[in-house]
């Protein structure tokens, strides 16, 4: 049966999730939207076509709504996760799964006397080929143990909106996640260094570099330019015992001309991620027709709303910052 799904905040990732839930993945329609912008939902809703619902919290009650995609600002993910808990419906939640760990734990909380896994999060580099080839080889054995990871995340400029805490919490929160998932542990501390500022950076302390400890004892530096202005350029390149495994170049064209050879570089993260952004939506249909496990967890939600709090805490005070999570519940054994 094809998957009936609503959509709460359709602004620029709702809409690109709209279009693929639409046109791109097999066994769902987006069926109904909701926005607290009315207009921008009509628009989009009559594009679609789908219903307009007034509030979310209706929409997520709609019995015509099987299951429910939160692509709204961070803030207002908690009261939509939480309704849709309450309502025994399945959704995915764009990153973050909530910005505070307080509100990550009321979801956890939730989600554990439930008792089963309902929610995922939007964390999708999970799905990119490149990271899913780039784990198999380090997971595989032949280049030993790693023990560092090199990270680079580039933005060609940042929206007016974005902040000196969105380094942390809007940029290296997909390192933070990819890490966990690299190489199956927490992580245990992060600390951040400050070199000379960009003429680029405006008011940010831009570039930084965020440095995560895994517990088990393996480096990963972040280098985050958010104003690198030639483009999005997101590196990984992981050092073990034997070798190293790095990320390829997502360009399948080297061009060639006025005695220069390169590689296009994507304008931006829907360029770059539009083959993980599929893969990852059309997995979590699959998973919620029954075919197939849900992907990141509350838990890895909270886990990187934690970290991200410790990165902050550091770039604050220039200390190395200590990771502390509660016991993971039986719910998210691996
Ligand atoms: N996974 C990724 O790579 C990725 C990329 C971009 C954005 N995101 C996340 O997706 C979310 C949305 O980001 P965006 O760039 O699309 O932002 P956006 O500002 O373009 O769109 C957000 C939309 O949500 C609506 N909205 C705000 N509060 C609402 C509420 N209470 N109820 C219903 N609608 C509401 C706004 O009117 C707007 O239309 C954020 O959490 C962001 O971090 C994730």
């Amino acid at each position: 049966m094809t998957l009936r799904v609503g959509v709460i905040g359709v602004g620029m990732i709702g809409r690109d999730h709209i279009r693929r839930l639409s046109a791109v993945l097999s066994g769902v329609e987006v069926v109904a939207v909701s926005d607290v912008d009315a207009e921008r939902a009509r628009t989009v809703a009559a594009g679609v076509p789908a219903r307009v619902l007034a509030t979310g919290e209706e929409l997520i009650a709609d019995p015509g709504v099987d299951a429910v995609v939160v692509c709204s600002w961070g803030e207002t993910h908690e009261r939509y996760v939480l309704a849709a808990l309450a309502a025994g419906k399945p959704v995915f939640c764009e990153k973050p799964l909530a910005p505070t760990e307080g509100a990550c734990r009321r979801i956890l909380a939730a989600e554990t006397a439930a008792g089963r896994r309902l929610v995922q999060v939007g964390f999708m580099r999970r799905y990119d080929p490149g990271y899913r080839a780039l784990r198999a080889a380090v997971r595989g054995g032949s280049i030993g143990e790693p023990l560092l990871m090199h990270c680079a995340h580039r933005n060609a400029g940042v929206p007016a909106w974005y902040v000196g805490e969105s380094m942390i919490t809007d940029t290296a929160v997909h390192e933070i996640d990819m890490v966990r998932w690299m190489f199956g542990e927490e992580i245990a501390a992060a600390t951040v260094l400050v070199p000379r500022r960009s003429r680029n950076g405006g008011g940010l302390r831009d570039p930084l570099v965020l440095l995560l400890e895994t517990a088990g004892g393996i480096l990963v530096d972040v280098e985050v330019s958010v104003n690198i202005r030639y483009g999005y350029d997101i590196r990984g390149e992981v050092v073990c015992e034997d070798g190293t495994a790095s990320l390829g170049e997502p360009s399948p064209v080297r061009v060639r001309r006025a005695g220069l050879a390169g590689d296009p570089v994507p304008a931006d993260w829907r360029e770059r991620f539009a083959r993980a952004y599929d893969v990852e939506l059309q997995e979590w249909v699959d998973a919620v027709r029954g075919d197939g496990p849900l992907g990141p967890s509350v838990w890895d939600g909270y886990a990187a709303a934690v970290v991200a709090d410790a990165g902050l805490a550091a770039l604050r005070s220039g200390n190395r910052v200590p990771v502390s999570l509660i016991d993971r519940p039986a719910l998210y054994a691996d």
